[in-house]
């Protein structure tokens, strides 16, 4: 076997952020990827009747202040100067999020200043202390006060995990920002937008190297591949973006995660919500939200008029099996992500990196800047 200098597991932004760098500086790069496609859970396709670009893992919004982040991301795709903004359905009624004086005064029937509608919300707010609060119900009241929490936030996080608000535990939620504007743009970043031609056309341009070589429907734990873990650990560098317990065999047990299913529909309308995120606070909504994702590039001229794409998005615990979608995080998981901490340490000429390899939510923008510090600090030295 013609050995790469460097084996990379998974083609997300994680992996192809390594394999870019490395394959520049000279490095002959391999990448596997055990699905079909290069991208991770960023990639996207044109649904074949319409044409309109569907995020086939769930909708993925592009935004960074890190400039370092924005400029490597600007050398594979020009963006869209696409702004974030998501409303809520709540008893019948269309609300603004996040949580802004919009929302306060539209739920009050009210007319309130910033400064009264501030007043408002430290009366409401005043029944728990957030500081101490036992449960998501008692920490959400002490954050918003009562009315605010229970109609925009109780309902949607159970069903986020399928699990009473009372009985999630307080740390579920840090903070619920309320903004005391009628400024509704959901992030806060510099820098904001879709890529142009797409996430794909974006990720297979960086993995378009002639030092890169990508083998899709490869699966690192496969061994009638030759790049199997069991012949290549120790053999060659290697940066491992999968699940980080499946590649110890689950020896300090499994990780928990949340999945999602998505509900895809092509409906014989040109414009089904009006907006391209419509969340659904209430429990007798069984789904999360539904996103329609024309509204994702309005400047695409040439989706049809008279067709569109929604994905209702439902959320639950994940089965083995599952695609892992966000960390759970429980008091067990904790111990156990101590327990494969030390595990990775001693596993020498292996660098775990990615949302899957260290078991965290990263957003596209952390994912990138984390492999480019990877590569800077850990493995351009040893890897020359
Ligand atoms: P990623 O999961 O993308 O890639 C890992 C790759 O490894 C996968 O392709 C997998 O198939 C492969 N792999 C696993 N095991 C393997 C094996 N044994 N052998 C070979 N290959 C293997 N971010 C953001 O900035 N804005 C947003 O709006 C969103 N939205 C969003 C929605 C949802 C539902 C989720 C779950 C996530 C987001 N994200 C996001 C986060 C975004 O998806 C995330 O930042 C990237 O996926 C991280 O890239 P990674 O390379 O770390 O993982």
């Amino acid at each position: 076997m013609n050995s790469p200098d460097l084996l990379v597991v998974g083609s997300g932004f994680f992996g192809l952020t390594i394999a870019e760098q490395a394959a520049a500086a000279g490095l002959r790069v391999t990448v596997i990827e055990r699905r079909s496609h290069v991208g991770g859970n960023a990639y996207s396709e044109p649904e074949p009747s319409t044409g309109i670009e569907v995020h086939r893992y769930g909708a993925h919004l592009f935004h960074t202040s890190n400039e370092k982040v924005w400029a490597y991301a600007n050398r594979f795709t020009a963006f869209t100067p696409y702004v974030h903004r998501v409303y809520t359905t709540h008893n019948g009624e269309v609300f603004p999020l996040p949580i802004n004086l919009g929302t306060i005064n539209q739920f009050f029937r009210a007319a309130h200043s910033p400064a009264s509608a501030r007043d408002l919300i430290a009366e409401l707010a005043s029944e728990f202390d957030a500081a101490t609060a036992q449960s998501l119900e008692e920490k959400g009241v002490a954050l918003i006060g009562r009315p605010l929490y229970e109609a925009f936030i109780a309902g949607y996080t159970a069903k986020q995990w399928q699990t009473p608000a009372s009985e999630l535990p307080a740390s579920v939620i840090s903070r619920l920002p309320v903004r005391y504007t009628y400024d509704n743009r959901y992030f806060n970043d510099t820098h904001e937008g879709l890529p142009v031609d797409g996430y794909t056309a974006w990720l297979e341009r960086m993995a378009d190297h002639p030092n890169i070589e990508v083998r899709l429907d490869t699966d690192f734990f496969d061994e009638s591949q030759p790049l199997n873990k069991r012949a290549v650990v120790g053999q060659l560098p290697i940066v491992y973006t999968g699940p980080l317990d499946r590649y110890f065999e689950f020896e300090a047990g499994p990780l928990s995660w949340r999945t999602l299913d998505f509900e895809q529909e092509v409906l014989p309308v040109g414009d089904f919500q009006g907006t391209p995120v419509m969340n659904f606070a209430d429990l007798d909504v069984p789904y999360t939200r539904i996103h329609e994702f024309r509204h994702f590039h309005p400047e695409r001229e040439w989706y049809p008029d008279d067709r569109t794409v929604i994905v209702r998005e439902y959320s639950r615990f994940a089965d083995q099996g599952d695609e892992p979608y966000y960390p759970v995080n429980t008091p067990t998981d904790r111990q156990r992500l101590l327990a494969y901490r030390e595990l990775t340490e001693a596993e020498k000429g292996v660098v775990f990196g990615g949302r899957l390899g260290t078991y965290q939510y990263l957003d596209m923008h952390m994912a990138i800047g984390a492999a480019l510090s990877t590569w800077e600090n850990k493995l351009r030295l040893s890897t020359n």
